[in-house]
């Protein structure tokens, strides 16, 4: 190639999903019937009222051209009433909410906007690999922090205290946590805020799966003096079925996000109206949508379970989120020896947990954004691979 690429760019490499879903796509035009378990994207729509106001906008003469950098007030204003409504917290809608291209362009624009060349984000590991990928196109470094079963997927504030933290300046958080459906103690989101306030370090909350199988949604500014060291990113993807619609949130002090709106204004322009509009009518929706939501997850997540149960995985009940987190049986390398087998033996996708970290390495994660049919088919496949295997031996 006569145009080399930039240094940044060698810093990343394709998004996992990117280059698996290619080869899956591949798998299936060469005839094989293959079961995605992999990728959380919910696979039914909007509500029909979210879906009618985006037809009756487009049909409008008005509202096709740029919208405001801040998203239209209509929305912001959604936002700040169902942030009251479902989180118990007030938030201005003038000033603390900024609506994003989904919460994965903020996890950019916060990097971006807050790290230096050296600067150090700490970064879950296992997580969302999007963390570390920004972290290193803003220059920054990362720094991994350990999570582990024992502690509850959890981070020791206390231990991290004691190193030198003098380079980190943001630190990514997400709970309930992706890829474990991990959700922390009541007393967690004092520490973690306490923390940042004394290390100067800009707590960075994820929340896109608050409204899966989660009986306690929780947004960290229901904890005081958040405000002064914390953002929260939220998402319209995973709780109202609009992961392709690109819909979400920057939440956060004023200060904050007017340092993210210098970037963000230099990269994009406001949403389609008709989009924004139609999010600003799903955060309306009433406690029936979450509950519908729910019990169809729940269904789907025990037959996830039972098949984490057929494979001999080690795991916790009650996990939050579009995901059952196992730990594989000792007899395979790790997640990814196991997913390999599924998939090319059984023709069954399933995530190894690897690709999360190396804290990772020895679990898988199985979507339930498919439907039970669909799940209970996976579940014969792996039971009649096993039956195989044991009748070889
Ligand atoms: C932890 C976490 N954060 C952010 C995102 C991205 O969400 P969005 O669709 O809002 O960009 C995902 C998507 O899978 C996720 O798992």
């Amino acid at each position: 190639m006569k145009v080399r690429p930039s240094n940044r760019i060698s810093e990343v490499k394709e998004y996992y999903f990117s280059r698996k879903l290619k080869e899956i796509a591949r798998l299936k035009v060469s005839g094989k019937p293959i079961i995605n378990l992999g990728i959380g994207s919910p696979d039914k729509p909007p509500a029909p009222s979210v879906r009618s106001v985006f037809n009756q906008e487009v049909q409008k003469e008005e509202g096709h051209g740029y919208q405001s950098y801040y998203g239209i007030p209509e929305l912001r204003r959604a936002f700040s009433d169902w942030y009251q409504k479902r989180y118990s917290v007030s938030v201005d809608a003038d000033t603390e909410i900024l609506p994003l291209i989904g919460s994965k362009e903020g996890i950019m624009h916060i990097s971006m906007s807050f790290l230096n060349p050296g600067d150090e984000a700490l970064v879950p590991d296992p997580g969302y690999p999007t963390y570390q990928s920004a972290t290193a196109l803003a220059g920054g470094e990362n720094r991994l922090y350990k999570l582990s079963a024992d502690n509850g997927w959890m981070p020791d504030l206390e231990k991290l205290a004691q190193e030198d933290l003098s380079r980190v300046r943001l630190m990514w958080v997400n709970y309930p946590h992706m890829p474990t459906g991990a959700q922390p103690t009541t007393s967690f989101w004092e520490e973690l805020v306490a923390f940042g306030d004394k290390h100067n370090i800009l707590i960075c909350h994820d929340n896109p799966y608050s409204f899966i199988l989660n009986p306690e949604p929780r947004s960290i500014f229901s904890v005081p003096g958040a405000r002064s060291c914390c953002l929260e990113l939220n998402s319209l993807s995973k709780s109202h079925n609009m992961a392709g619609w690109r819909i979400g949130a920057l939440v956060g002090g004023e200060e904050f996000l007017s340092e993210v709106i210098k970037f963000k204004s230099n990269m994009d322009s406001g949403m389609f109206r008709a989009t924004q509009l139609a999010a600003a009518a799903a955060l309306k929706l009433d406690d029936e949508w979450y509950e519908e939501l729910n019990s169809m997850y729940r269904n789907r997540k025990e037959i996830a379970y039972q098949i984490l149960e057929d494979l001999g995985c080690d795991f916790e009940r009650n996990q939050a989120g579009l995901f059952a987190w196992g730990k594989v049986p000792s007899d395979y390398e790790d997640g990814y020896a196991l997913s390999d087998e599924l998939l090319y033996q059984s023709d069954v996708f399933i995530t190894p947990g690897g690709i999360f970290g190396t804290q990772g390495d020895p679990y898988i994660r199985i979507s339930i954004c498919i439907e039970n049919d669909q799940l209970d088919e996976a579940r014969n496949r792996v039971k009649e691979l096993i039956k195989t295997k044991n009748a070889v031996v």
